[in-house]
């Protein structure tokens, strides 16, 4: 049975930047409350233009680029979102365009905060099971779009962001180990966006009470989170066979220093054992865990060899921790750099655009 390694990440966050003093020029609001109860300084906030498949994209040609693949080898990508560019088509497929990925199949994954764990879980296992050899595994999010920018228990929460990872086989032992994925519905209603959906579809009313908001109950969801993170981090650890005195290092979803605080002292493990960068991008759901990937490998927190956890927990209710021994990239002898696919892929996406015209002229048939 071959290995899933981590041979690639890579990141992208809108430019745009909204300080907790931004904030509180239009939210009764400040920036001592906002840092003392959540850690979060800043957050960046998606412009004209970016969107979650945008964003989503940048970050994949990044992991792309480090792994020393091309777009064309990928044979599958899987994109969590919690703010899909639409309810379909899936926003992987238009990545799956934007990269001219063109042998590789592509769908979105529901999971809220805890997707990018759920994903890399399911890429993996597609790996192991040999039926793929190279999948892209992104999350990305544009949640300020569907944040009541008057609900200041929610607004100063979140931010934008996308993250992702390249998962390849091979028969070196390694790469993703244990992983835990656990699932609530009963506390579903304690973060939603409640229409929009099949159940209320968007109408003048839903508009009018603001249903197509997020909604949160804050003090629910701390609870909730406070109570998982150790648990399915040591669930995690022993399914691997490893102690957690091995981990070099946590990373975990950034949704609250607070929570991450609760996690290390249910773990009985030093604060420096964690990854926290939630400061400077806020909560930006399930690409909070592959953003924080790339600045602890940036940094030199996280190296080749070293034992890890990924640990998230979300809306769903979902949650879950994925261990893996970090790979590192492994050597590429392409001559054509991946960025180069950007204007091909444009073209090609074009081309064939214009293919399935001629197409419905030359050889369309009545209905
Ligand atoms: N700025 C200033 N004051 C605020 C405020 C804000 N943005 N939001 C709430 N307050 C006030 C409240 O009005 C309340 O005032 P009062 O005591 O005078 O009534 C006080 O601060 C406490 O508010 P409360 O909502 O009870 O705070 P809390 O202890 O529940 O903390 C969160 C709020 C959001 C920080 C906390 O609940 C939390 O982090 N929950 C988890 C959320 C999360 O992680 N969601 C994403 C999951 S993926």
């Amino acid at each position: 049975m071959p290995y899933a390694h981590i041979t690639g990440w890579g990141m992208a966050v809108p430019q745009k930047v909204l300080t907790n003093d931004d904030l509180s020029k239009f939210v009764d609001t400040n920036d001592k409350w906002i840092r003392e109860m959540t850690g979060i300084h800043e957050r960046h906030i998606a412009g004209e233009g970016e969107t979650s498949a945008t964003l989503g994209t940048d970050a994949a040609y990044e992991a792309i680029k480090m792994a020393g693949i091309l777009p064309t080898e990928l044979d599958l990508i899987i994109c969590s979102t919690s703010s899909p560019e639409h309810i379909f088509p899936a926003t992987a497929c238009l990545i799956q365009d934007k990269l001219g990925a063109s042998n590789a199949g592509a769908f979105d994954l529901s999971a809220a905060c805890s997707g990018f764990i759920y994903a890399i879980n399911m890429g993996a296992q597609a790996i192991k099971s040999g039926s793929v050899k190279t999948v892209l595994i992104i999350g990305t999010e544009t949640l300020s779009r569907f944040v009541d920018w008057k609900d200041r228990s929610t607004c100063i929460l979140f931010g934008d962001g996308a993250g992702a990872f390249v998962l390849q086989a091979s028969d070196k032992p390694g790469g993703i180990m244990g992983c835990v994925m656990h699932s609530d519905g009963s506390g579903g209603e304690f973060l939603s966006v409640p229409a929009g959906g099949s159940a209320h579809p968007a109408s003048e009313i839903t508009l009018h009470t603001g249903q197509h908001f997020i909604h949160m109950n804050g003090k629910e969801v701390f609870r909730f989170a406070t109570r998982v993170m150790a648990q399915a981090t040591i669930e995690a650890t022993t399914k691997s066979g490893w102690k957690e005195e091995e981990l070099a290092l946590i990373i975990p979803h950034q949704a609250n220093l607070r929570i991450i605080e609760a996690a290390a002292r249910g773990l009985k493990m030093p604060m420096d054992k964690f990854m926290v960068n939630l400061d400077r991008y806020g909560n930006t759901s399930t690409a909070s865990i592959p953003i924080a990937t790339v600045e602890a490998v940036a940094s030199g927190r996280l190296k080749a060899g070293d034992k890890v956890v990924f640990v998230g927990f979300g809306a769903g209710l979902t949650w879950g921790a994925l261990a893996a021994e970090w790979s590192g990239p492994v050597p590429s002898d392409h001559f054509i750099k991946p960025e180069w696919f950007r204007p091909w892929a444009r073209l090609r996406s074009i081309l064939r655009r214009i293919l399935r015209i001629l197409d419905g002229i030359f050889f369309g048939r009545g209905a």
